[in-house]
């Protein structure tokens, strides 16, 4: 064996006795690496990708930790960087902090939440903050949820559950509704869900991009008739393109009334509803039964960071739980790998909960309504005669110019998206009922009033 080998084989692995020198110092260096690439940020730009970036694959001999780092420096160099104040496109906010400590803590322990008996502490701290964030939103005690590695995800298990429970099984003649504005993502869990697009039915949104409650209820009606079986109604809450909220109140009574399953994809909007911050339509989440929370999207909790909250924790059980015949398990804990469709999982939890216990709701509350604040600054600021302006309650604004025809949007959003970009502004640009707009996503809490003011002297500038 080489000489090269055998100190390798000092970081194989941590050590179960000594200090794990080694290991600390390749943390301290990995640590110095990714701070000074967040301090580049405002030298490099939002999105400094090099097109002849090199993928290098592994090779028989391991390389040495020099070339790795160098390796990690390209990677880092090449990578969006989600900390530039003018990082404005998608819902990536900066990473939170003490959630990085998270990652490392999870990492480091490797822990698996499918079963209690691999990851004892945090089966329980999940447990428990799944039910403080469903008490938060006023669900009952009999409530709780599972985190899942995003949206997606939190969505696709409460559909599910939501089919489970009707007792829907694989018919073909069930039916899921949702806005026409909503994610893309019920797509795909329709696909996943053994269903064509046919069963997916969309409702008319009206001119504030909200679920339109008359449509819904014809569409009720249409289903009945023809022996549609609808096994839930998604209320969104935050639209990805508008963040419009659909009228929980409304939609929520609707479905009391024919005892259809209420989801609430809350992946943008429903961290607001643990805080005391005035949101316009954001009420009765209490009468869902279920609700997806991202906090990925907006705190900077670091990805991926979803729950999927239940006002029955018993819903998650019946549909998911098979038996784990290989693990041993405790009579009053339910393994949490039988609450969802994963079953191994990371402790993503812990980034969470140290994120949400550093910052307290203070903390949430302070990120939560400076997003709001720099979304009104810049809506009061933008040329309002020669906008056309989407927007709702909570950060996200779409626009386009008044007047632009629908097939001139395309090549005007990517000019502008190209400009902005050379000006360092990362905007995204979203197709939306046939036409491309502009978006802003005013979730970075490195933005700031004049960096909003710089982006709107060249909008503005327009003729
Ligand atoms: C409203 C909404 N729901 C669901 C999702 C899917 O979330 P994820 O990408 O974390 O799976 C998104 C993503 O942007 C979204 O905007």
């Amino acid at each position: 064996m080489t000489e090269d080998l055998i100190n390798k084989k000092d970081i194989y692995f941590p050590s179960y006795h000594g200090t794990n020198d080694n290991l600390i110092n390749l943390l301290n260096r990995a640590t110095q690496s990714l701070c000074d690439w967040f301090s580049k940020a405002e030298e490099f730009g939002p999105l400094p990708f090099d097109e002849n970036f090199k993928c290098i694959m592994p090779e028989e001999d391991g390389n040495t930790t020099e070339d790795l780092f160098s390796e990690i420096e390209s990677l880092l160099n090449n990578s969006f960087n989600p900390v530039h104040p003018c990082s404005l496109a998608h819902l990536d906010p900066p990473p939170l902090i003490f959630s990085i400590l998270g990652d490392l803590i999870a990492a480091g322990l490797n822990n698996n939440l499918l079963a209690y008996e691999l990851s004892p502490s945090i089966t329980l701290l999940e447990d428990s903050l799944c039910k403080w964030f469903a008490k938060k939103i006023g669900f009952s005690d009999s409530s709780g949820g599972i985190a899942a590695s995003g949206g997606t995800l939190s969505n696709l298990n409460a559909l599910i559950a939501a089919r489970h429970n009707a007792g829907l099984g694989s018919d073909p003649n069930s039916v899921l509704l949702v806005s026409e504005d909503a994610h893309s993502s019920f797509i795909k869990c329709t696909r996943i869900m053994g269903l064509d697009e046919t069963n997916l039915v969309r409702i008319k949104t009206d001119k504030k991009g909200c679920m339109d409650i008359k449509s819904l209820r014809k569409t009720l009606d249409n289903c009945s008739i023809k022996n549609k079986k609808i096994f839930a109604i998604v209320a969104t809450l935050g639209t990805t393109v508008r963040g419009a909220i659909d009228p929980i109140k409304d939609i929520s009574r609707i479905c009391k009334e024919r005892d259809i399953w209420l989801h609430i994809d809350g992946s943008i909007g429903g961290i607001f509803a643990i805080t005391s911050i005035p949101i316009e339509g954001l009420n009765n989440l209490n009468q869902a039964n279920s609700i997806t929370i991202n906090p990925q999207k907006i705190i900077g909790i670091t990805k991926t960071s979803s729950l999927l909250l239940v006002s029955d924790m018993n819903t998650l059980k019946n549909t998911f739980s098979t038996g784990l015949p290989y693990i041993s398990s405790k009579d009053n804990i339910i393994n949490r790998g039988e609450m969802g469709i994963q079953g191994s999982r990371p402790a993503e939890v812990i980034k969470l909960w140290l994120g949400f216990r550093f910052l307290g709701l203070k903390g949430v509350e302070d990120i939560l309504k400076s997003s709001i604040k720099r979304k009104d600054f810049f809506i009061e600021n933008i040329c309002k005669n020669k906008f056309e302006i989407c927007s709702g309650p909570l950060h996200i604004v779409s626009f386009i110019p008044k007047g632009l025809r629908p097939k001139d949007t395309d090549s005007w959003t990517k000019n502008k998206v190209n400009e902005l970009m050379k000006k360092n502004f990362m905007l995204s640009r979203p197709k939306f009922k046939g036409n491309y707009y502009l978006r802003v996503v005013m979730g970075n809490y490195n933005t700031t009033n004049s960096h909003i003011e710089e982006l709107l002297k060249f909008l503005n500038a327009y003729q």
